[in-house]
């Protein structure tokens, strides 16, 4: 029997207040994510049953028990505060899927500092943008990343330190940094663990949109009450669960189902910080016998198109529940996964800015493939006439994916950008950004982006922010950057560039712009495709219609222009 029993019961007369129970919490009570996910596990009995199972790079294999993440964190907590971090300070994880990461959340979160986690692969410029937006005081990073952060440290008068986690002394420290080994140092046995309440800041989260800079998504400590009932509800996770999310904790799936959901439930979860390869994943699970696995489609479509054969190679019998999310998982790829692990992915769709899962396929509901499923119990989930803000009466309508405010894990606000922030309601409506149509038995099925965000292979890259970087580059004049189809990342970012006098397109400079802006921003924002065109369209107020190109790059139909150009 799954732990969400029957859908259709919980649905009924469900109130927060279940999760509440669960973790012992009252309303004005203390609530601090980091003791939750540490110190509360060790307290229920569980100090040594393994939290995290690590594997990286050669092999190399790492365990941490429950108290070695509640004395591991209470160090790195400890080392903060005595650096002068106090509660409300904004510290940067920038580290690969190394144990640091997801022990160092707890840590930052335990002294009441605000954990802002930025994706290693995040070249100088889209590190700066973010470090910036916050006025980040710590940096915790490694010494692959820390030429990145010396780059552009001049510019940062608020980070007064670089913590560099696997310092080896070879090289001499530089400005500002400073080396510290959590498993080398004294453990702290007790730390003053800050009082957080339900509305003090936990984590900030940077998502990017059409326009403007990223914006940093904040959460609060209670957002633990969607986190662990999702988390129970729909990733089914139960005691004895090895569980797996591929997703790293620089994004929002790495954290709010990477270590608050599994963690605040007490459950054993695995990591792996090497490349994608289908034989090595499936070794994978197979050595650490996964028994719950949370991915993503472009994931899957990878490990499909590696074939079957692969599959039989291993032994995946322990696998009993497998969920997705991320981007529109294809019909085909549930099918597949169904016939060759006996159980299809499931879909779930959320948001940075939600926080938690918010519609959902749960353990025993018919699965139909390619929907997203239905709300979690307690959303009110609806889609949006565009043109009135009410929603649709009639099933099967297209429109925009909306909820009611008021669930724990939605955001508070943008970091400093409050205007945005309140641009996202409509009508007492949090609208999402994104587009659906519910079919007749209350299915939610994904249609797309309401914007111009690039969602490749799960990661969303904001083609403004591209735009911005390559106007850098030396020899362009003006470009327009757009979504092109991909068959496994299902979209990449493709660029047309306008260039400068003096300057030739070539297949070179086509290399070179490419390598530019992976340097600046990061391997996914990088341009698969130049196009060299010699104008770009415009509104008649000189906008560049981004609608036109990403048109033709799908085949679809261009339509009237000119009511784009008062549009844009
Ligand atoms: O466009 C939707 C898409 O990913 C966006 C959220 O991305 P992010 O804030 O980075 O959070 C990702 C992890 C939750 C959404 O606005 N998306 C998410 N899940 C799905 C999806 N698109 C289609 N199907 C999904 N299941």
């Amino acid at each position: 029997m799954s732990n969400i029993k029957s859908y259709a019961e919980r649905i009924k007369n469900f109130d927060w207040s279940i999760s509440e129970k669960e973790l012992g919490y009252k309303e004005g009570d203390v609530i601090n994510i980091g003791w939750y996910c540490s110190d509360r596990i060790c307290k229920m009995g569980k100090a040594d049953k393994l939290a995290l199972i690590w594997e990286g790079l050669g092999g190399i294999e790492k365990k941490y028990t429950f108290n070695d993440v509640r004395l591991k964190s209470n160090t790195i907590g400890s080392f903060l505060r005595d650096l002068g971090i106090k509660n409300g300070d904004r510290v940067c994880l920038f580290l690969d899927k190394f144990p640091e990461l997801y022990i160092g959340f707890l840590g930052i979160l335990k002294i009441g500092a605000i954990a802002q986690p930025l994706f290693s692969a995040f070249g100088d410029e889209s590190l700066h943008v973010r470090l910036d937006n916050a006025e980040t005081k710590a940096i915790i990073t490694q010494k692959r990343h820390v030429s990145k952060v010396r780059k552009i440290l001049d510019q940062m008068p608020y980070v007064k330190q670089i913590i560099i986690v696997d310092y080896d002394g070879r090289k001499p420290l530089r400005e500002r940094e400073i080396a510290f080994s959590m498993d080398e140092v004294e453990p702290v046995e007790n730390l003053e663990i800050f009082p957080s309440k339900a509305e003090t800041t936990s984590v900030l989260h940077y998502t990017s949109g059409t326009t403007g800079q990223p914006k940093g998504v904040k959460h609060v400590h209670y957002s633990i009450i969607s986190q662990y009932l999702t988390t129970k509800w729909v990733l089914d996770l139960r005691e004895d669960d090895i569980y797996w999310c591929t997703a790293d904790p620089g994004w929002v799936t790495g954290t709010s189902y990477g270590i608050i959901g599994p963690w605040s439930l007490g459950i054993t979860q695995c990591a792996l910080d090497t490349g994608f390869s289908a034989g090595s994943w499936y070794k994978f699970i197979e050595k650490h016998r996964v028994t719950v696995w949370y991915s993503a489609p472009t994931a899957i479509r990878s490990l499909m198109r590696a074939g079957d054969e692969v599959v039989k190679q291993h032994n995946l019998s322990s696998l009993r529940h497998l969920a997705s999310v991320g981007e529109p998982l294809n019909a085909e790829a549930v099918i597949w996964s169904e016939k060759v692990f006996g159980k299809p992915f499931q879909d779930n769709y959320w948001q940075t800015e939600t926080g938690s899962i918010m519609i959902s396929n749960y353990p025993g509901m018919k699965v139909k493939p390619g929907s997203m499923g239905k709300p979690f119990p307690g959303i009110t989930a609806t889609v949006l006439n565009p043109k009135t803000y009410e929603p649709w009466e009639e099933s099967g309508k297209i429109g925009l994916i909306s909820f009611k405010p008021g669930w724990p894990a939605m955001l508070r606000t943008y970091w400093g950008n409050e205007e945005t922030f309140k641009t996202k309601f409509k009508n007492g409506w949090y609208i999402s950004g994104d587009r659906a149509r519910i079919d007749k038995d209350g299915y939610f099925w994904f249609v797309g982006r309401d914007d111009d965000v690039i969602n490749t292979g799960g990661h969303l890259v904001s083609p403004f922010e591209v735009e911005s970087a390559l106007l850098e580059h030396e020899a362009v004049a003006e470009s327009a950057v757009v979504a092109k189809p991909d068959e496994i990342n299902m979209e990449v970012v493709k660029a047309f560039v306008h260039l400068n006098p003096g300057y030739e397109a070539s297949p070179e400079l086509e290399l070179k712009i490419m390598n530019f802006i992976r340097k600046k921003l990061s391997p996914l924002a990088m341009p698969q495709e130049i196009e060299y065109v010699d104008s770009l369209p415009k509104t008649r107020s000189g906008k560049i219609m981004r609608r036109i190109l990403h048109a033709k790059e799908w085949g679809e139909e261009i339509g009237d222009t000119s009511t784009l150009e008062d549009d844009e």
